[in-house]
């Protein structure tokens, strides 16, 4: 889940790949990389670590070009160096390359490479793509026919953009990683995602798996591997550049976390139960049409992370009205395949619409004749474009690697999904009734929350335990994956009835327990607390004023709500929670070690 980058046009194009990097560094921050092509040749620099230290390299050299290719890294094949770093080289530095993804025949096309005498400087898969090149300019073919007879030989998954000495062009082609091209009235722009040149553009082109596209000042075309044109529609994104910005707050996770009560207004705003179809903000767009539905029995929902765990949620909001439900980790679900009927809908939770797991597992779906939904904030996204239906949860664009708004706004479209199956319009109006009451209850909790003073209590605690029941074990789950992700504290979230069968052992004066006394749970909660806190452990409740016991240290209080619906008022707190214990503990919040926005890769 590497970042590319690439323009060829009139602005200066190492600003512009350089503003592209750093939109683009949640996608993997590991090192960064550029090569321009100018009148001497290509200009290529590339270090370990963020775009900073790029720059600060960049800073002292004399770099330029008329056009170029960058990349930001999430290493697969070798460690975070210098050498490791893309883009990368053939021989005679002649052919620049940057790719995201994996080659899986990689090691047998560099031994074959190696002994007809190409030279490798890395450890990666990626560096036998220019070389392979290499090898077809010197048969005497073009660059565009060396490039597409360079992709018939990869296995695996790409995105790869290439530069090459002597012409301001570049070759681009996707199969199972995303590209996108952007059209603007200064180039065009190439990336793995639309954040990277939405200050520039807002006409976008979604490249199908196949597609190459070759961009210069004059022009663009895209054909399929052999040369045979294909046409992609241009499409007018809705975002703003603004989206794509801190505005004012010290990390995009922060920014996110207080975009929840806009974001939730969009989620709900304009989704009505019709006889016709459910449609989107007034005019009916492509949602969910009452046909698509009414055959299903049942549903399997398959994702990853967070949105595996409002998955969960919305499991048990479906089970709730009477719905059979599953959910299955996408890569579970690859690993051994749960038997499916044909009367069930498989569902696809993806903010990104291009983790590899989930579209993995839909494909896999799919292949078996089932029809597939992707719930995704991705208009454009490979989840949204393959599955036979989307509904959208209107988010807006999330950078910060830790998703919260988006977990928030899949569970509100989800809990309106569940409605709208139960066929009973009373149940989707009184839904959407307390839906929209959500953003002000939100708004509450980020002007009155004591997560930072509890954070500061319990930031140095030995582990951290979240527990809940019914829809407040997927919170509980949240909590902890959240906790996990930006503070790198041991955190673990587990049904409330389970702690007494094991967990329970783990609980100690120095472990916090968190309680997630939301739903139809609250009395049933009380157990688990006296549990906790007999064994000296610090309870935290997360719940309405009322859900407070003797045994309770301390209290996030949360406006009070439907049962169903409160699990997303609890979740806002968690999320603040551990915003403030990662702050405290000085982590790169926006990004931390390891891990990337989106998981392109298996
Ligand atoms: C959550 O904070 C993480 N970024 C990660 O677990 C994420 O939810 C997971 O990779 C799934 O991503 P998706 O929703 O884009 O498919």
């Amino acid at each position: 889940m590497c970042g590319i980058i690439g323009y060829v046009g009139g602005q200066n194009v190492l600003d512009t790949l350089l503003t592209g990097l750093d939109n683009l560094e949640y996608r993997g921050y590991d090192s960064a990389g550029v090569a321009l092509r100018n009148d001497e040749g290509v200009d290529l620099v590339k270090r370990e670590g963020e775009v900073s230290a790029l720059k600060a390299a960049i800073s002292s050299l004399d770099v330029n070009g008329s056009s170029g290719i960058g990349h930001t890294r999430w290493s697969t094949h070798g460690e975070p160096s210098d050498a490791n770093a893309h883009p990368h080289t053939d021989c005679s530095n002649e052919v620049a390359v940057v790719h995201n993804g994996i080659i899986d025949n990689y090691s047998e096309l560099r031994e074959r490479l190696s002994a007809s005498g190409h030279e490798f400087t890395s450890e990666t898969d990626s560096e036998v793509i220019p070389h392979l090149v290499e090898e077809h300019l010197s048969a005497g073919k073009s660059p565009e026919k060396a490039f597409a007879e360079t992709l018939k030989t990869l296995e695996g998954s790409y995105a790869i953009a290439m530069v090459i000495s002597g012409e301001d062009t570049i070759y681009a082609a996707r199969s199972g990683s995303p590209l996108v091209v952007g059209i603007g009235e200064e180039g065009y722009y190439l990336a793995s995602d639309v954040p990277a040149f939405l200050e520039f553009t807002e006409d976008v082109i979604y490249l199908e798996d196949g597609d190459i596209v070759i961009l210069s000042d004059s022009g663009y075309k895209t054909i399929d591997e052999n040369g045979a044109p294909v046409s992609r529609s241009v499409e007018t994104v809705e975002w703003s550049p603004e989206g794509a910005e801190k505005g004012g707050f010290d990390h995009y996770m922060l920014k996110e976390i207080h975009e929840q009560p806009t974001a939730l207004e969009r989620a709900t705003r304009g989704r009505a139960l019709t006889d016709a179809r459910m449609t989107d903000g007034g005019a009916a767009t492509n949602e969910l049409d009452p046909s698509f539905i009414e055959d299903i029995e049942s549903v399997q929902f398959i994702a990853c992370g967070t949105s595996y765990h409002a998955a969960l949620y919305g499991e048990q909001l479906l089970a709730e009205r009477g719905i059979k439900a599953r959910t299955t980790l996408a890569s579970e679900f690859v690993a051994s395949p749960p038997p499916l009927h044909d009367d069930t809908l498989v569902i696809g939770v993806t903010q990104s619409g291009e983790t590899a797991d989930t579209l993995e597992a839909l494909r896999e779906a799919s292949s078996r004749g089932m029809k597939t939904l992707a719930i995704t904030n991705v208009i454009g996204s490979t989840a949204a474009r393959e599955c036979d239906e989307a509904m959208f949860i209107r988010a807006g664009p999330e950078i910060g690697v830790a998703a919260t708004k988006t977990f928030s706004s899949q569970v509100t479209t989800l809990a309106q999904f569940a409605a709208f199956v139960s066929d009973d319009p009373d149940d989707l109006s009184s839904v959407q009734a307390e839906l929209s009451s959500l953003p002000d209850k939100i708004q509450q909790i980020l002007n009155d929350s004591q997560a930072a003073a509890l954070a500061h209590k319990y930031c140095d605690a030995e582990s951290f335990f979240f527990v809940g029941r019914g829809t407040g074990h997927p919170v509980a789950l949240e909590g902890a994956l959240k906790l996990k992700e930006i503070s790198y504290e041991h955190a673990e979230g587990f049904p409330a009835g389970e702690l007494k069968h094991g967990p329970l052992a783990l609980v100690t004066p120095d472990t916090p327990v968190f309680a997630i006394n939301t739903g139809e749970n609250v009395d049933r909660m009380r157990g688990t607390i006296r549990e906790v806190a007999a064994r000296g452990a610090p309870v935290v409740v997360i719940g309405e004023e009322s859900t407070t016991f003797d045994e309770v240290t301390d209290h996030l209080v949360i406006p009070s709500t439907s049962p169903e619906l409160a699990g997303i008022l609890a979740n806002v707190q968690l999320q603040l929670l551990s915003y403030h214990i990662a702050s405290l503990l000085e982590r790169p919040i926006d990004k931390p070690r390891n891990l990337a926005k989106s998981v392109t890769v298996e």
